[in-house]
């Protein structure tokens, strides 16, 4: 359960600027490529504190979520889960049809919230515009080490059942179970 004086909004430039120079004393995370000009991010506060924030960066219709982070004593309470949320959420909203990202360390985080991997040659076709693909295209021997992840999050995103389906397949008319 995450406590209620935390809470996301979206960064301003100035905050933009600040967290790249966090991600970099934080050290094994990208942040040489972060543009604050040209990337949105939305930041978890504990009060004043910032303790998460998630990037993202559009290119057309598909949406990179990128530098995704939570201090590490404020970790499995949900945060890290409710900004990738908030990041598809924007994105949709923005247009975006299919979120990408990179991760060599927290793939099994992001599968865990419904993406798959992808070859990293289609990440990188559908967010060459990019200044995260664009630093990474100057750089192919760090790329080539790379994994990719995408999750379908516009009008095409899968149906989702909203209850299980019974054991024999057939479901009850409509009213004729418990409610509530
Ligand atoms: C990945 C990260 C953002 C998750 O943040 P968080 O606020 O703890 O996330 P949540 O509380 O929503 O989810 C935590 C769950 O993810 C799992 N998880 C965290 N990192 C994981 C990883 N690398 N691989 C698999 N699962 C992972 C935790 O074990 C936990 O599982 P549980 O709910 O079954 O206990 C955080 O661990 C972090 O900042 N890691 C370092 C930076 C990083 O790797 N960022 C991703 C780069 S794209």
């Amino acid at each position: 359960m995450v406590p209620d004086q935390q809470w996301i909004v979206e960064a301003n430039q100035a905050e933009r600027s600040e967290i790249r120079d966090e991600l970099r004393q934080i050290g094994r995370m990208m942040w040489e490529d972060l543009d604050p000009l040209n990337s949105r991010f939305w930041v978890c506060r504990d009060g004043v504190r910032r303790i998460a924030w998630v990037g993202l960066e559009m290119d057309g219709a598909k949406a990179l979520l990128r530098s995704l982070y939570t201090a590490p004593q404020h970790r499995k309470l949900g945060i890290g889960r409710r900004l990738v949320q908030t990041a598809e959420d924007q994105a949709a909203a923005l247009g975006a049809n299919e979120v990408y990202l990179f991760s060599t360390g927290a793939g099994g985080f992001f599968q865990s919230l419904g993406y798959v991997e992808v070859p990293v040659s289609e990440a990188v076709a559908a967010l060459r515009h990019t200044p995260q693909v664009l630093w990474y295209l100057a750089r192919p021997d760090l790329l080539s080490a790379e994994v990719t992840f995408c999750k379908v999050v516009g009008p095409n995103r899968p149906l989702q059942p909203t209850r299980a389906a019974p054991s024999n397949g057939q479901w009850e008319p409509a009213g004729s179970g418990p409610r509530g």
